[in-house]
């Protein structure tokens, strides 16, 4: 079950594929001096950057592959420490561990995002950067997390993945730290099957995250150029045919995030009177991307037996996006002296025990939004969804 950019795919994506497998080019460099070479991964970077507000865009492979470049590009080296919440998915954690950077966990707060208030306290001296995760396509609280970062000297890295199109005080999320990533997987606001981007402001950043994804290149290569690189590389590029698809999605953002806020504003006037629960916040109201109404109800009795009822599950249940259920990272942690369990983040255990994500654009058991309504929901189905609902709670 898709994200919303999957459910509005549509002939455009189709002829946009097919017109790059007739060029004959499926790779992102292509002749320069052949006019049937179409540019679809450079001109997705330069729409993106546009669409952002932002200097550069990198295309990636994927969400997790847009972190690692990132914390590459940032100079974090092995040993270094990257605060990041405790309310995540699993990719936040390993891209950053495949780079040798340990991940220092924080408490998230009622906005399922990280708690501001808890980040001071983790920091130690070996600590370099934070990373932000706009989780459910929440905006964090960035002026806080900003003069944090600046009162001792870390770096941000934006954890965007989950909130393309997401905006924060009339900035994008992912434009507001040092460098931000995205993720255009099948669960995402928009998506091209997989894939990922990376914006940043800064030129040196850009270069370095360009280089890291390509075999340690410089962006806009022609040909192998040997001789002049010291940045080690990977291979993290995208293809013309990904491009393509993320293109036309990206021409579809705006609608898609007004369609879910509209959607969402009606099932929540409606399911408000329910009451036993509030919404969780929204650290910029007008800004959010509106994929998941989050409820976070009084008591997590109540919580389970509603999402009981509904054949959905309580968040603390969401596999993979809670801490305390990564085996393989609680083992990582362990073995660096950092042994978790579950209650080593009693705010997030507590707020996560008591929330419940439905659906209103991101479709998705795996975030505990298996429940709810969709992007192409009428207003009947969305009114039925919202009795169904009431009707749980009593
Ligand atoms: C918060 C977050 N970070 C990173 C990723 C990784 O993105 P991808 O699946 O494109 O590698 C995801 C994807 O689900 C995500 O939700």
């Amino acid at each position: 079950m898709p994200g919303p950019g999957a459910y509005w795919f549509g002939k455009e994506e189709m002829e946009a594929v097919i017109e790059v497998m007739k060029s004959g080019y499926l790779f992102r460099y292509g002749s320069e001096n052949d006019p049937k070479f179409l540019h679809k991964v450079s001109t997705l970077e330069k729409e993106f950057a546009r669409y952002c507000n932002v200097k550069f865009a990198l295309a990636t492979s994927s969400g997790t592959s847009s972190l690692l470049a990132s914390v590459l590009a940032l100079g974090l080296k092995p040993g270094d420490e990257i605060i990041v919440p405790a309310y995540t998915f699993v990719a936040s954690y390993s891209s950053v561990i495949f780079a040798g950077i340990v991940p220092v966990l924080a408490e998230i707060d009622e906005s399922l995002t990280l708690d501001p208030d808890d980040i001071e306290r983790r920091i130690t001296s070996r600590t370099k950067a934070i990373m932000p995760v706009h989780m459910l396509g929440n905006p964090c609280d960035m002026d806080k997390i900003m003069a944090i970062a600046k009162k001792h000297n870390l770096l941000v890295l934006e954890d965007a993945c989950q909130a393309a199109g997401a905006s924060y005080n009339g900035e994008k999320a992912g434009s507001i730290g040092n460098i931000g990533a995205f993720s255009l997987n099948i669960f995402k606001t928009i998506n091209s099957g997989d894939g990922g981007l990376v914006i940043t402001n800064d030129k040196a950043l850009y270069e370095t995250a360009f280089s890291v994804h390509d075999q340690g290149h410089k962006p806009m290569r022609f040909g192998v150029e040997v001789g002049t690189r010291n940045v080690l590389g990977l291979n993290f590029r995208m293809n013309e045919l990904t491009a393509a698809v993320g293109l036309v999605q990206l021409s579809k953002i705006d609608r898609i995030v007004d369609t879910l806020r509209q959607k969402r504003k009606k099932l929540k006037s409606i399911i408000s009177k329910a009451g036993g629960f509030k919404f969780r916040t929204l650290n910029d109201p007008n800004g959010d991307c509106a994929t998941i109404c989050t409820v976070i109800f009084d008591a997590k009795e109540q919580a389970a037996k509603v999402s009981k009822a509904l054949g959905s599950k309580t968040v603390d249940q969401s596999g993979w996006h809670v801490y305390a259920n990564m085996e393989h990272i609680l083992n990582h942690l362990k073995s660096v002296g950092q042994p978790h369990t579950k209650g080593s983040y009693p705010k997030t255990d507590d707020i996560l025990s008591r929330a419940m994500n439905i659906s209103v654009g991101v479709v998705d058991g795996g975030l505990g939004a298996g429940w709810g309504i969709n992007i192409n929901s009428s207003d009947a189905e969305i009114e039925a969804a919202a009795k169904q609902f009431i009707d749980a709670c009593k």
